[in-house]
């Protein structure tokens, strides 16, 4: 069975072939990494004329001479070219065979797709040793700068209910991921308060953007949940897309006038909650703040939390 990530690579493929830019190849090693880290299979095709009781694996070879191995992302993938016997293998363990191949250059991945990428031997130990880096690490930490220049899988932007732009942080991710932004929001057909979409990041570092709407600040006490919505929801999607860092403004702390100190708790408490409740996924959590009062709220809050007095 293959496992759903792989899905996540087709996606990134048809990006790839749409619009074979660098910036899209880093997304496509996104994706790749990201089936790393999540143990995802993939389909490798075998050669008819094994030896009885050997298994072979079919190689091609590219015009400049070099052989690679191949393997299909995905069922879809594998039905574009001519039927053969295929073995599923996590794609971790098929990398690490790979470099241990004489001869071998790399991987080709969905050989039979209009627009098959390679994958170098140098890039596959790369991009090895990163999902090994990259296990599962748990943290909430505060940051203090312009969250449009991190460079997470994901960064959330405090938006409005159409989706469609505005101010503060929600223009500054707008100027920052280019016109394709609004041009993919269009698609989306808003958002209601408290809920989360998300959309590629362009032109940003980041590789996704998740956006929100925060409650307008009015004294009610059901705002208090709304506003811890935005980022149960907001992590929530995230994993959903196998994402395992994500930054957040100070969601409805700006134009949407919720107290500060409140907001911090709020989103201090939410964030920690949702990271006990999912530990064995491994989400990195950046609170960012763009001013002092904010910093100084969540550093308030962090002191706190050191001593055991955050409620
Ligand atoms: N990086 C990080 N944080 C930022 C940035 C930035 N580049 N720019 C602003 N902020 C901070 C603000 O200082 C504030 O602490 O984001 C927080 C949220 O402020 P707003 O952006 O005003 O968002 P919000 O209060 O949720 O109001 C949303 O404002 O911009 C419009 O379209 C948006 O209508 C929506 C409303």
């Amino acid at each position: 069975m293959l496992h759903p990530s792989t899905d996540i690579i087709m996606n990134a493929q048809q990006f790839f072939a749409a619009d074979q830019s660098e910036a899209n190849l880093v997304k496509l090693l996104h994706a790749v990494s990201v089936m790393l880290q999540e143990g995802a299979e993939v389909l490798i095709p075998t050669a008819d004329n094994a030896p009885e009781g050997q298994l072979l694996l079919q190689t091609q070879t590219t015009e400049s001479g070099l052989e690679y191995m191949t393997a299909y992302s995905s069922k879809e993938a594998y039905e574009q070219g001519e039927p053969c016997n295929v073995i599923s293998r996590p794609l971790l363990n098929y990398f690490e065979a790979i470099l241990q191949m004489d001869g071998i250059a790399g991987i080709i991945f969905n050989p039979a797709s209009p627009a098959p990428f390679n994958i170098q031997n140098r890039m596959i130990k790369e991009l090895l040793a990163d999902a090994k880096k990259n296990k599962q690490q748990n943290a909430i930490s505060v940051w203090r700068g312009d969250i449009t220049t991190l460079d997470c899988d994901a960064i959330v932007n405090a938006a409005n209910s159409t989706l469609l732009g505005g101010g503060g942080v929600d223009g500054a991710i707008h100027r920052a991921a280019g016109p394709q932004l609004l041009e993919e929001c269009k698609t989306l057909g808003g958002c209601p308060t408290g809920a989360a979409k998300i959309t590629y990041g362009y032109n940003l570092p980041a590789s996704y953007i998740i956006h929100t709407v925060g409650p307008i600040y009015n004294g009610k006490v059901e705002q208090r949940l709304e506003l811890a919505d935005c980022y149960k929801n907001s992590l929530d999607l995230a994993r959903k897309h196998h994402l395992h860092s994500i930054a957040f403004p100070a969601i409805s702390t700006g134009a949407y006038a919720y107290p500060v100190d409140e907001a911090a708790r709020i989103a201090l408490l939410t964030c920690t909650e949702w990271i006990n409740a999912n530990a064995d996924y491994g989400m990195s959590v950046v609170l960012t703040c763009f001013n002092n009062g904010v910093y100084n709220a969540y550093l308030e809050l962090v002191k706190k939390a050191q001593n055991g007095e955050l409620d």
